[in-house]
């Protein structure tokens, strides 16, 4: 009697409950947008329930996952996050979850490059000058970053190791508040994805020096900024995408209905107009499936475990 009514309950999802997608990174920056973008994509699928964002920013995106990961299994609780789901279980010891096991995989969302962007009273004009500016200040130079084992501190960690400078990183709770700081001129550098700085950089706001794309970008804002690789850092290349979760344990009817109204979302013109805008490229087919989401997030852990080694680049 108890599965029974399990099940039923399971049937009427989302039954005039809010469901909330946790936003484990602070408003206004990179992941708050899409989530944002993605909310109102799946309002109608979802039957017209409301979609709400919980920022729980902290720890590079560890605080707002631990957090979804012991949340109720009814799928009212979601999580939205990037690559640190890739990346925290090598660069983190001591994780407060399991990637692989504590939850269920609903989808990857979207594709976003980065960029490498300066405070504005920086005088480089160019990649060349940027680095010459970098060899003629080490020990003096910061770079923001949204915590550690987030995406913007995953490319920090690398810029540092590919040209071999050692740089003071600032941790903030999210891109958005770093973004403020480099804009006033507090921090020097900030490598962050183009949703959250074209519009910066549209505005000369900050000074934008290289994509990390292994292409360059083709949205007519980005597309005269060199890749990293081209610039001189050979094979440097961070693409940071975004998936959505539920805690494990989440019954199937309500996966399922999860996971369609996603495809859906995906497709709504309006969501992929807004993402195009700010650089992004939705994902489509296999990704946005549970088991393609589960296989790409097990082969990025593969493919970021042992740069992230060899680099040498660890978070404790
Ligand atoms: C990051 O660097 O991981 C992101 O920019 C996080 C964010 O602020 O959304």
């Amino acid at each position: 009697a108890i599965l029974l009514a399990a099940g039923a309950h399971a049937q009427d999802f989302p039954a005039g409950k809010p469901v909330t997608i946790v936003v484990p990174f602070a408003a206004g920056g990179p992941t708050d947008r899409v989530a944002r973008d993605l909310a109102e994509a799946l309002r109608k699928p979802l039957g017209g329930a409301s979609v709400i964002i919980d920022n729980v920013p902290g720890a590079g995106s560890s605080i707002g996952a631990a957090k979804v990961a012991r949340a109720a299994p009814d799928g009212y609780t979601l999580l939205l996050n990037h690559i640190a789901m890739a990346t925290v279980p090598t660069l983190v010891r001591n994780l407060p979850f399991k990637v692989e096991s504590d939850f269920e995989y609903l989808g990857i969302v979207n594709d976003v490059p980065m960029t490498l962007i300066a405070k504005p009273s920086l005088s480089a004009s160019n990649y060349a000058e940027l680095a010459g500016w970098i060899a003629g200040n080490k020990g003096r130079i910061n770079i923001g970053n949204a915590g550690i084992g987030s995406a913007s501190h995953l490319c920090g960690l690398l810029f540092q190791s590919a040209t071999k400078t050692e740089m003071t990183p600032v941790p903030y709770k999210g891109t958005a508040p770093a973004i403020t700081d480099l804009i006033g001129g507090q921090i020097d550098l900030l490598c962050d994805q183009t949703t959250n700085t074209s519009p910066q950089i549209e505005a000369k706001k900050v000074k934008a020096y290289a994509v990390t794309t292994p292409r360059r970008l083709t949205m007519p804002l980005l597309k005269d900024l060199p890749t990293l690789d081209e610039a001189g850092l050979k094979n440097f290349q961070v693409t940071i995408w975004h998936g959505l979760y539920a805690p494990k344990g989440t019954p199937a009817p309500v996966l399922k209905k999860l996971n369609d109204a996603l495809k859906v979302a995906l497709k709504d013109p309006d969501f992929i107009k807004r993402e195009e805008a700010l650089g992004a490229v939705v994902a489509t087919d296999g990704r946005v499936e549970p088991e393609g989401h589960r296989k790409f997030v097990a082969a990025e852990i593969a493919k970021w475990s042992p740069i992230i080694k060899a680099a040498g680049v660890y978070a404790d």
